[in-house]
């Protein structure tokens, strides 16, 4: 028994997870699991403290692990298992060079980001929290032929920056509202496009032909700050553009100008720079912008499953068996 206790590698998770993940962990009887029992985010300090030593290391996109974390958690580090989808918070590099496993849960959440998507989209071009508020604040006096108009998918061209799981996932759900053409860019025409009659194009097409344009790749050096002045300029100025990525792909300032400046007409964003947004940013001031504190995969059901999923590849690393979904690093 002694022996055994003895012989538990050690485990840091850097959340509070979903009670069905963490049964998954410690019901495994490989690992001694230390959890900062917290809703909010570890502090550094903390982190660096925590994951000394640590075996395995199960985190959230808001953890940045870099060189000083994998310094502090020591040459015992096999495996580095993220509650997302997004892996552009950990020094993949790094990672690789000393030779850590990455766990990661594509696909399990694609549905709900793809739904959520959707949402924001429609509730931007339809003006839904604009509505609301008129309701709440008395402003609704009666019905009127030019008030709180927005625009509609039908006959529209949508365009989607980065068809993978996700965008495609997007795709099939906007084609039942009557969406004329599909366009959708990227680093090479995907072979999945047809089952959506989407139509490969090059980006300066995209942006001048969509009414919607919707962002769902991932954040990598070539889209970091892609949406950009030159970007929106070459925007319709009826067009609505929804970010569900990372905030990062979005120059947040150039976006503030091209919806004040009447640039273009809308826009949704599910994920900013930072997160939170302060409450004072001037984006939250426009009545045309949308912005979510980051809910894409927050399904109770979604949740329960990348848990868990990240559970079994943290384990599956401390093990040295395959993944349920590894990373290729
Ligand atoms: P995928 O890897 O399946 O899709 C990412 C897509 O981005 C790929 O098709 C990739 O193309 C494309 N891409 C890469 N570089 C570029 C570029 N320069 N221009 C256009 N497209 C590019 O990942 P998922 O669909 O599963 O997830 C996508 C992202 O969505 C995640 O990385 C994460 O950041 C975000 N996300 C956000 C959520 C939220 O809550 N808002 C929830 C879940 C995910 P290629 O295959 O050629 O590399
Ligand atoms: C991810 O998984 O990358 C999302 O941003 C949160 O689900």
């Amino acid at each position: 028994m002694m022996q055994g206790a003895r012989q538990l590698m050690k485990v840091y998770v850097t959340r509070r997870i979903p009670q069905e993940a963490m049964k998954a962990l410690t019901g495994a009887g490989v690992c001694k699991v230390s959890v900062w029992d917290s809703d909010e985010p570890v502090p550094r300090a903390e982190l660096l403290k925590g994951v000394s030593g640590a075996h395995g290391l199960l985190c959230l996109l808001s953890d940045r692990i870099d060189t000083e974390v994998l310094d502090a958690a020591g040459p015992n580090l096999k495996v580095i298992s993220t509650l997302s989808v997004g892996f552009d918070h950990l020094a993949i590099n790094e990672i690789k060079k000393r030779g850590v496993r990455v766990g990661y849960t594509p696909d399990v959440l694609t549905d709900a980001t793809a739904e959520l998507t959707v949402a924001l989209l429609l509730a931007t071009a339809r003006r839904l929290p604009e509505g609301v508020q008129e309701v709440k604040s008395g402003g609704w006096s009666t019905w009127k032929p030019l008030w709180l108009c927005g625009y509609g998918l039908s006959g529209s061209t949508v365009g989607i920056i980065g068809l993978g799981r996700i965008g495609l996932a997007i795709a099939r759900r906007l084609r039942p509202f009557g969406v004329k053409r599909l366009l959708y860019s990227g680093r090479a025409a995907k072979p999945q496009a047809p089952e959506v009659e989407g139509e490969y194009a090059p980006l300066d097409t995209l942006l001048s032909e969509s009414d919607f344009i919707v962002v769902s790749c991932s954040l990598t050096p070539d889209t970091q700050g892609l949406c950009n002045k030159t970007f929106f300029s070459k925007m319709k100025s009826t067009a609505v553009f929804i970010n569900t990525s990372r905030g990062s792909v979005v120059n947040q300032e150039d976006l503030y100008e091209a919806l004040s400046g009447g640039q273009i007409a809308a826009a949704g964003l599910d994920v900013t720079t930072p997160e939170p947004l302060p409450t004072d940013h001037p984006l939250l001031t426009l009545k045309n912008c949308v912005v979510l504190p980051h809910i894409g995969s927050a399904t109770y059901s979604t949740r329960g499953i990348m848990g868990v999923l990240s559970a079994n590849n943290l384990l599956a690393g401390l093990n040295g068996t395959p993944m349920p979904s590894e990373l290729a690093l």
